[in-house]
């Protein structure tokens, strides 16, 4: 006899059997009423993915979307390359053991050493768990521990996003995020690439720059594995950080893995010995098995498959056919920037795309509006031309263009051609066509 009767749960099947206006409710009850209205307001409430593949994502219908979003990094390899997933296939089917904590394990073994070998200089520690902010915690602790004193002060830059969890949010530069919350003391904001502001600041307060030397942390959970064409982002400048942490597209789009790479004499002045091995880590999840054996896997496809000179090549020629369409569209797109598949384009506030005679009228409600146009054609990107991109929360005018690093030339020229045809249409009927459809979808 049970103890208990089972409750009304769910099952997979149940799960795979909802429609949209199911899964809207569901979500509106049990996770956020807030986020849904947002996903409501951008028409993101109206379909279901069923299954996804390379470049697309498959809705229910069978209607296939474009992936320029590769959601923030997350899809280097795409969806469900087919040798990761056989990996991770390969792995479940011969039962090897998951979670095996007691033991050493081969699997977090090999990949520790794979990303020593990509990483440049000795950076030659790895810790590994499953998240970006994960991974900025235990950064952020491994570097005040090789501080070699106290409670150091740590330096973050403008515009910053390092996660949600308490460390990396406090040095993440968003009034939004950080809300009322209680966060790390000893920390100070410096402008983002101002080299001689950070000079001044090391300057001023000595103690940051004492004889230990100043620990420096580059996060590459969005910029690295890749995708601007080198595996680290900071290569480009031939520099080494102290440590660098890494996430997103580690785990091949199919687990969960986050990881720091740290140079061995940091890492062994924090954690060298038996006595403080176990301070920070190993975590329980940090070396589940079908993760690390997925993330081998997929560290091999990333070389080879030569995705980093794709990414490098398929980048240079997106961001030169959105050149060509600033050209066409001056009044609409402020700026195009980026390295690799890591593309931001600018719209320009609302205003500017308004009839010359009202734009001053329009102007007073840029600062209130910032967003609105990009959110529109986003949301108008899928509807009518069924492609996904991303928004940016910091600057709400940013559409960011993260496609995964197996995208070809003919996405890329799909993805401008559609923008192009939707510009044509200018601001007034961009705008008027989002409401008609919002109205008569609800
Ligand atoms: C640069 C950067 N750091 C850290 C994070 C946090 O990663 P996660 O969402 O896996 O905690 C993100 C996530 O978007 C990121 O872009």
């Amino acid at each position: 006899m049970h103890v208990s009767a089972k409750p009304d749960l769910m099952t997979v099947e149940d799960a795979i059997k909802l429609d949209p206006e199911d899964v809207a409710a569901l979500m509106a009850k049990h996770v956020s009423p807030g986020q849904q209205r947002m996903l409501k307001l951008l028409g993101f409430d109206r379909l279901l993915i069923d299954h996804a593949e390379g470049m697309y994502y498959v809705d229910q219908g069978g209607r296939k979307i474009l992936d320029f979003f590769g959601a923030y990094g997350a899809l280097g390899f795409g969806h469900n390359h087919p040798r990761i997933l056989a990996a991770e296939r390969a792995f479940s089917d011969a039962r090897r053991h998951d979670i095996a904590i007691a033991f050493m394990s081969q699997y977090a073994a090999v990949l520790s050493y794979d990303l020593a070998q990509v990483s440049p200089g000795d950076l030659d520690m790895a810790f590994l768990c499953v998240s970006g902010s994960e991974a900025n915690e235990a950064a952020l602790k491994l570097g005040e521990r090789a501080a070699g004193r106290r409670k150091p002060t740590v330096l973050y830059a403008e515009h910053s996003f390092h996660g949600k969890t308490r460390g990396a949010l406090s040095v993440s530069d968003s009034d939004l995020y950080q809300a009322d919350f209680q966060l790390l003391p000893r920390r100070r904001k410096v402008p983002f690439g101002d080299a001689d502001a950070l000079e001044r600041v090391l300057d001023r307060d000595r103690s940051i720059c004492d004889a230990h030397g100043v620990i420096w942390i580059a996060d590459e959970v969005q910029c690295g594995y890749g995708r601007t064409g080198r595996f680290f982002a900071f290569e480009h400048e031939n520099v080494v950080p102290d440590i660098a942490t890494l996430a997103k597209s580690l785990g091949g789009g199919k687990t969960a893995v986050g990881a720091y790479v740290a140079r061995t004499p940091v890492f062994m002045k924090a954690y060298g010995k038996p006595q403080t091995a176990l301070i920070h880590g190993p975590a329980t999840f940090g070396w589940i098995g079908t993760a690390c054996a997925t993330a081998i896997e997929a560290l091999n496809t990333l070389y080879d498959e030569d995705l980093m000179r794709n990414a490098a090549e398929q980048g240079a020629y997106l961001l030169e056919r959105l050149q060509s369409l600033q050209a066409k569209y001056p009044a609409l797109i402020a700026d195009v920037r980026g390295r690799g598949l890591m593309v931001g384009l600018e719209l320009s506030d609302i205003s500017q795309g308004m009839p010359r005679g009202t734009r001053t009228l329009f102007s007073s409600f840029d600062k209130r509006l910032r967003g609105a146009l990009t959110g529109i054609v986003g949301a108008l990107l899928l509807q009518d031309y069924d492609v996904l991109v991303a928004f940016t929360e910091y600057n709400r005018n940013v559409i960011r263009l993260e496609p995964p690093l197996i995208v070809e030339r003919s996405h890329v020229d799909r993805l401008v051609d559609s923008l192009d045809d939707l510009l044509s249409r200018g601001v007034t009927r961009i705008v008027l066509d989002y409401v008609r459809k919002t109205k008569l979808s609800h």
